[in-house]
């Protein structure tokens, strides 16, 4: 079966990481440059979903700046609690600066995902050096909501 990456978010991504210059100040900050935490439905902390999601931000670093060149989607848990995660590193960071970003994401105090999006289902968070997206739903192969995310940021980007 053909993997199938999203790839104008993957461009995109790309393309905005390449323009944008490194700043001490936002590595070692990581402060999301764009991020939207789902609001509908939330988990509670006490839930698989929450345990499952940890274990998914745990594992990033490993899985996508060890094992997979910077790109990584993966499920963790099974059925209503499922957590589906995609991550990307930066192209212009190096992959210790990818690993350090996805590390923060897991991270319950400062720039942990947690923190930014509490209790959100459904996040997609962006930061200079790396990119996390997750939710309880499928959407590897269907890139619509990352893909116009992506794209709007490319226009914002370009515009200002
Ligand atoms: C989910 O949590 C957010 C942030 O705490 C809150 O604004 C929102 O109303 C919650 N949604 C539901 C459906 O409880
Ligand atoms: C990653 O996404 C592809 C589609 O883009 C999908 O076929 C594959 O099963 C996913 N990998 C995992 C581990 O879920």
């Amino acid at each position: 079966m053909a993997l199938q990456r999203p790839p104008l978010l993957i461009l995109c991504f790309y393309l905005l990481a390449a323009l944008h210059t490194t700043s001490d100040a936002a590595l070692s900050s990581h402060l999301p440059q764009a991020i939207d935490c789902s609001t509908s439905r939330n988990y509670t902390s006490t839930s698989a979903y929450a345990a499952n999601l940890n274990q998914f931000l745990a594992a990033l670093p490993e899985n996508a700046v060890s094992r997979n060149g910077g790109f990584f989607n993966g499920t963790v848990g099974k059925g209503t609690d499922t957590v589906y995660g995609l991550a990307m590193c930066s192209a212009d960071y190096s992959r210790s600066d990818c690993g350090d970003c996805l590390a923060a994401t897991a991270n319950s105090n400062a720039n942990g995902l947690s923190n930014l999006c509490p209790g959100s289902i459904t996040v997609l968070a962006w930061f200079d050096p790396c990119l996390v997206r997750y939710s309880d739903t499928n959407f590897f192969g269907t890139a619509e909501i990352g893909t116009a995310f992506a794209v709007t940021r490319c226009l914002i980007f370009f515009l200002t």
